[in-house]
């Protein structure tokens, strides 16, 4: 029986540019997120997608000879696209949307119509200072060194006639929504920015159409304006769902969404302008959005024109996709920034993911074939070691969830690897090598097996919204089949059939040798 809807969102990413790592690790995120909520047994609605109108996409474009569809449809659907990268990361979305779909072009027409019909929009003309590249609008005293405050480059005087959004008008609004619900935007010092930097100065009118390029939603009843990018990009989140269109049908099911994940710099999108457009249509809010910190590279943000990007595939290819999820979720906590390195990626690969959980997988499985033939017998004695184990195995499930519920994935992955020590931990208190000496502890033995079977069970169930494919090898390695895999399953400890037959298989993440690994890494950027 389902528990209920669950719908969480990634931001639709710019096809401008091949993806980095940075942007993996939203999406990674999300994924673990919507399959962790699967799992428990939520009805779970997992979007993303991409976001392709605007001036860069047009600019790149004409520089390449193409024509903006034909580019974004190269990066997006071409060999080593987005799509292509989302497969090879594992990433189980339900539903894709492409900002230049039939269905979301004609729906954010009507959504503006409906504003300019309610008011909410309004004619005017558009004086101010435009970062191309982000397509922002700032105002002289948001300019940090006279540069973009987000991206550190030129703005430039930009003048046209142009559609406002009175946003102006939401100021207290806003406010008050955050009064209502200290837990709408997280981490709460999000909240504090926001605060600080945009509404207490008071919001002014936002301008939501274009007239200087043509790539973008035509405004259909003023031809020569096109929708604003962010205007078209926001409401993905619900035409997606077939707010004012056809294509779909589950506005109903899934609005208002559970969580919008969002990168820091575009929290102020999603937190103001979001809701107020929400607010102005008269549609419900998102119930949160958690805007999490960057992946840096050498102290500053991964970027293109910064020649300092990190290929996921590159990676994956080297380590395999399920360390470089694990890593990407267990090393940094999510709402902060963290600065990435292979030193830091190869260094937990080997202690969590070779040492700690692939050592306890194959020594358990290597000691019930060598001392019982692969199979153990029914008949178990208890020990006065066992239960500091069993507790600490039962008691994850709960621990786990209430880390997951906010969304402090590292915690999660931190707790679960300290039941797999815990476990390595117990093979050297029970010591089961000496006890096959006695056939008298035949059964003392048999319990201890089935312990550390049962545990590392509970921890694979738990960790297969991060690592997807080497839980389903763990499973096939301690004979636990589907029904042993589930929520349900571990709500208690001892679910695991006391005969369960295992099966030794190839070490689940060799170790990785970092100073020939290293040398490697940088003969290939030399490469390059
Ligand atoms: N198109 C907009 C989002 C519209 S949502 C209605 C956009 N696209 S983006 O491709 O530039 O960025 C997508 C997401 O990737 C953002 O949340 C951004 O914060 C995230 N990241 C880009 N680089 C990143 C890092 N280095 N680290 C972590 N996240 C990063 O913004």
């Amino acid at each position: 029986m389902s528990k209920g809807t669950f719908y969480i969102t990634t931001p639709i990413y710019y096809p401008s540019d091949k993806l980095h790592i940075g942007h993996t690790y939203c999406t990674v995120a999300t994924d673990a997120m919507a399959r962790f909520k699967r799992m428990q047994g939520y009805d779970v609605m997992f979007l993303t997608g991409t976001d392709e109108h605007g001036q860069k996409i047009e600019e790149k474009a004409a520089a390449r000879g193409m024509t903006p569809k034909q580019f974004v449809d190269e990066i997006i659907e071409g060999p080593g696209g987005i799509l292509d990268l989302w497969k090879l990361m594992n990433i189980s979305y339900d539903r894709f949307i492409r900002t230049t779909d039939d269905y979301h072009v004609a729906a954010v027409q009507r959504i503006f119509r409906k504003l300019y019909e309610k008011g909410e929009i309004y004619k005017g003309a558009y004086k101010g200072l435009y970062c191309t590249p982000c397509e922002s609008f700032w105002t002289e005293s948001q300019l940090v060194d006279g540069k973009c405050p987000d991206c550190g480059r030129e703005v430039k005087y930009a003048e046209e006639e142009a559609y406002f959004f009175r946003l102006s008008n939401y100021t207290q609004k806003i406010l008050d929504l955050y009064e209502k619900q200290p837990d709408f935007l997280e981490p709460a010092s999000r909240m504090n920015e926001m605060v600080s930097n945009f509404l207490r100065p008071g919001l002014d009118d936002l301008c939501v159409s274009r007239t200087s390029f043509k790539w973008g939603i035509p405004v259909d009843f003023d031809p020569g304006h096109v929708v604003y990018v962010w205007v078209d990009a926001l409401t993905n989140y619900i035409t997606a769902l077939g707010y004012e269109n056809d294509r779909y049908n589950d506005y109903a099911k899934y609005w208002p969404a559970d969580v919008h994940f969002v990168g820091k710099e575009i929290v102020r999108f999603h937190a103001i302008i979001w809701p107020a457009i929400l607010m102005a249509l008269g549609e419900p809010l998102p119930k949160k959005i958690f805007g999490h910190g960057w992946l840096l590279l050498d102290g500053g943000k991964m970027s293109k024109s910064k020649g300092n990007v990190v290929d996921p595939t590159v990676l994956a290819a080297r380590y395999g996709v399920d360390a470089l999820r694990y890593f990407l979720l267990r090393d940094f906590p999510f709402g902060s920034d963290g600065s990435f390195s292979n030193e830091l990626l190869i260094s937990r690969i080997n202690t969590d993911l070779a040492n700690d959980l692939g050592n306890l997988v194959s020594r358990t499985v290597s000691m019930v074939e060598k001392y019982f033939g692969g199979t153990l017998p029914a008949d178990r004695q208890a020990g006065p070691e066992d239960a500091a184990l069993t507790e600490a195995a039962a008691a994850l499930r709960g621990e786990v969830e209430a880390e997951m519920e906010r969304f402090a994935f590292q915690n999660a992955l931190s707790l679960i690897f300290k039941v797999t020590s815990r476990a390595n931990k117990y093979i050297d208190e029970t010591s089961p090598w000496v006890l096959v000496k006695d056939e008298a502890n035949k059964a003392r033995l048999a319990a201890v097996m089935y312990n550390l079977l049962e545990t590392i069970r509970i921890c694979t169930v738990l960790l297969q919204p991060f690592m997807p494919q080497t839980c389903a090898e763990i499973f096939r390695q301690i004979g636990a089949g589907e029904s042993l895999r589930t929520w349900d399953s571990i709500a208690a400890f001892g679910a695991l059939p006391a005969d369960v037959t295992v099966q030794k298989g190839p070490a689940i993440f060799p170790r990785i040798d970092m100073a020939k690994e290293l040398a490697e890494l940088e003969k290939l950027t030399q490469n390059n």
